[in-house]
């Protein structure tokens, strides 16, 4: 039985690069073949930092629209926006009456919020309710997450445990998949590549840029014709992404000494690349920013619009077993109107 597999992408400005599509996003569009797939733009979510409705709306699209260039497939994945299904702000809120505070006030979030002094928002504080309500509003088994999400799936299936007791057995517990796929991939300082550190490789950068930006990582000063160490060396460890046989021909010249650092990083640009291949012959691909056509619509309606929404899907990719929009939202029928389980009558006809 596939498992339902989702996850959620924060609409953040910056546009893929190497960590991102060997830390995560290669993982989804490799658990289309095999699994139900959910990936959802969590724009709601990132409106706890963006104030900026263009900006929100640019980056959601831009992300989409790298997704499906990178090869996510909108017959065999849901791809969609979370604003698009308010339903889920109203599971949020019957999370947020079963859930203590203090369950919040763990959370590392929040807590690195007060502890570098940043106004916190309640919709920082709560982050973790709509986490939670996106992941069991859809059923989902399975969570890809990095180490840093971890928590928040820990809450999730608290936050089910406690709605569960209170109402009913409603929701599924989710569970965290960890760390297969999610390869630790350096930046050009060494440290883990992220935006944070501005040490990225862009998928989508030009040649040139990358050139300098794989020129300028630091490497030991070890000199020419000296065995070199490929297991601490940045530069390797950027090309072990692209494993195969150059590989262990690079790893044999790294320890008899026959290479140099300068031309182990000449060797890296064509394979960093190539890492975006799929995107250039892919018809999701703007030829330029608002060149084609579909661009003027969101990139989740052009992918097709009934597998895009999440209610729709469920009753066109997915076999028989359909649940209706009714019983989807079956955890408010289970908190407001469980009385119509009791007492036949009036309550039969408009709460069911
Ligand atoms: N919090 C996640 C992040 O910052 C994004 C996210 C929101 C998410 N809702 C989700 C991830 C549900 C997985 C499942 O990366």
């Amino acid at each position: 039985m596939p498992k339902r597999v989702l996850s959620g992408v924060k609409p953040s400005a910056e546009m893929m690069h190497l960590g991102n599509w060997f830390g995560a996003v290669r993982q989804f569009v490799e658990l289309q073949e095999t699994e139900q797939n959910y990936i959802f733009i969590a724009d709601f979510h990132a409106l706890t930092t963006v104030h900026n409705a263009r900006q929100l709306r640019a980056n959601s699209r831009e992300i989409a629209t790298e997704y499906l260039a990178m090869g996510l497939d909108p017959r065999r994945t849901v791809l969609w926006r979370q604003s698009d299904v308010p339903e889920v702000c109203e599971l949020a809120w019957l999370l947020s009456c079963v859930t203590g505070k203090g369950l919040l006030e763990r959370a590392h979030g929040y807590k690195a919020a007060l502890a570098e002094g940043r106004e916190v928002s309640m919709g920082l504080f709560c982050y973790p309710i709509l986490m939670a309500a996106d992941i069991l509003a859809y059923d989902a088994d399975l969570v890809p997450v990095g180490e840093d999400q971890v928590q928040h799936i820990e809450m999730t299936r608290d936050m089910a445990e406690y709605f569960n007791h209170t109402f009913g057995e409603v929701l599924r517990l989710p569970e965290a998949r960890l760390a297969k796929g999610f390869l630790r991939v350096p930046g050009i300082d060494g440290q883990k590549m992220s935006k944070s550190y501005g040490n990225t490789l862009g998928l989508f950068e030009d040649e040139k840029t990358l050139r300098k930006k794989i020129m300028s990582i630091v490497t030991s000063s070890t000199p020419m014709g000296q065995p070199l160490d490929p297991e601490t060396c940045t530069v390797f460890a950027l090309h072990s992404l692209f494993p195969g046989e150059d590989l262990e021909v690079l790893r044999a010249r790294y320890l008899a000494g026959e290479i140099g650092y300068g031309e182990a990083k000449k060797l890296l640009v064509p394979k960093v690349l190539e890492a975006a291949t799929p995107a250039t012959s892919s018809r999701f691909w703007p030829t330029g920013r608002g060149g084609r056509d579909w661009w003027r619509g969101p990139p989740w309606t052009a992918a097709g619009w009934p597998r895009a929404s999440p209610m729709r899907s469920e009753t066109e990719a997915w076999g028989p077993s359909r649940r209706s929009w009714g019983s989807r939202r079956r955890w408010a029928t289970a908190a407001t109107s469980s009385i119509s389980r009791l007492s036949p009558g009036p309550w039969n006809c408009c709460c069911r």
